[in-house]
């Protein structure tokens, strides 16, 4: 029986996880596969670091002559980023290994031509582990819904800014206290910027719709807003309202079914919501469906040993196509439909105004009539309102009944351009 021989790529949070449980679980992967499965080399940017459990002998730092040797079977990439990772997987499937990735940016910029580089060689490109950490979740939409018609994927995509928002919620800490923490955690992106941004959860989303509807949305075609306009006030209101904070990820078909739209954004949901539950670094992803109605699929979105599961699940898949000389399904992005535009997608908001330190009771009457005004002139209706002093300051939280984002912004524009408002604090959708 021949041995498998596997090449690692990045042996940092998520690549020292997957070579302890490849080396730890080689008796029981060499099982599930049908064949033995051999670490046969570590490519890493720096030697001398200690690395527990990681076998020091496989070690180098010539991560090109290690994807060039001629008898990898499978290359597993996680070390994240465009270059060198790009480089390393084409030259890869040159030398007929199959590609296992943790890399969401990479594969969601540029999956259409990594899948044409592997499917020209006659082998697989699998990267489960690059949306919802060990969320099982491109598999259960390519393999278990493949008979049905996927119409919404409504979920929380990164681990990171959950873990922030959660703690900033549940625990009053302040943001740059949870970013740290995150950091330290391993949840974070080796620039959290990614995270905070929503640059993560929009590269995760893009390659979602993929799965979802067959479509391939571009990554800067998904409408990115990240967390870090968000403060300890509207984590305030957000519980005031009976709500929690969440960055979402939205994919949906429009009305048309043709058209489909990604975003990122924060939202305020309701405590009922299912995801309004979702804890610390997990993940969590509701997709619905024609026949089979609301799915939801919760768990570990970020980390080192859950993103090895879903890195170790797809090398037993590519380790069995490779032992079969079959090759998985390829692209799932078959389509390229049109991108509905942001302006018409419909939301319900909440509305921070500040309207300074000194503000007696007639201002108050006043400003709440000029506010229901000026939104009602631009179609968006009120559907609740509350003054507060909060600070010194007076300021009024409302929310609206559904408008597009169109609407919405230049309502906000005028609301803007009323005396007493000094600024707009927060437009926040509520989910
Ligand atoms: N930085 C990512 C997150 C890691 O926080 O979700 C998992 O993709």
């Amino acid at each position: 029986m021949r041995t498998l021989k596997v090449a690692l790529l990045g042996c940092g949070t998520v690549g020292g996880e997957v070579a302890r449980h490849l080396t730890g679980h080689a008796a029981e992967l060499a099982g599930r596969i049908g064949a033995p499965v051999e670490l046969a080399g570590i490519a890493v940017r720096r030697t001398g670091l200690a690395r527990p459990g990681v076998p020091d002998r496989l070690v180098t730092t010539d991560a090109d002559a290690l994807v060039r040797r001629g008898d990898i079977d499978v290359v597993i990439e996680v070390i994240g980023g465009t270059d060198p990772a790009r480089g390393l997987i084409t030259a890869a499937f040159a030398h007929g290994a199959s590609v296992v990735s943790a890399n969401k940016a990479l594969i969601a910029a540029e999956g259409a031509e990594l899948h044409a580089a592997a499917a020209a060689r006659g082998v697989d490109l699998y990267y489960e582990a690059a949306v919802a950490g060990a969320v099982p979740l491109l598999r259960p939409l390519r393999e278990s819904l493949a008979g049905d018609r996927v119409n919404r994927v409504m979920g929380i995509l990164n681990g990171t800014t959950n873990f922030i928002l959660d703690k900033m919620h549940s625990a009053g800490w302040d943001y740059p206290r949870a970013l740290k923490e995150a950091t330290a955690l391993g949840y974070a992106e080796a620039d959290p910027t990614a995270d905070v941004e929503g640059y993560d959860a929009a590269a995760k989303a893009a390659i979602l719709a993929g799965f979802a509807f067959g479509a391939r949305v571009p990554v800067d075609a998904v409408h990115r807003e990240g967390i870090t306009a968000i403060t300890a006030a509207d984590i305030d209101d957000a519980k005031a309202a009976g709500c929690v904070m969440k960055l979402v990820a939205v994919c949906e078909r429009g009305a048309d079914g043709l058209s489909v739209n990604a975003r990122v954004h924060p939202a305020m949901i309701r405590s009922d919501h299912p995801l309004a539950s979702v804890r610390g670094a997990y993940n969590a992803v509701m997709v619905e469906a024609d026949a089979a109605g609301e799915l939801t699929f919760h768990g570990p979105g970020a980390g080192g040993a859950p993103t090895a599961s879903a890195v170790l699940g797809d090398l037993v898949t590519v380790c069995r196509n490779k032992l079969a000389g079959v090759t998985g399904p390829g692209d799932a992005a078959r389509d390229r439909p049109a991108v509905r535009p942001m302006a018409e997608v419909v939301s319900r908001y909440h509305l921070s105004l500040d309207l300074g330190p000194d503000l007696d009771t007639n201002g108050q009457a006043d400003v709440l009539a000029e506010t229901a005004t000026v939104l009602s002139r631009y179609g968006v209706s009120v559907a609740s309102l509350s003054q507060q002093r909060r600070d010194g300051r007076f300021s009024l939280a409302l929310s609206t009944h559904p408008a597009t984002h169109a609407t919405l912004s230049a309502a906000v524009c005028a609301l803007r351009d009323m005396a007493p408002v000094q600024r707009v604090t927060s437009v926040i959708r509520l989910g």
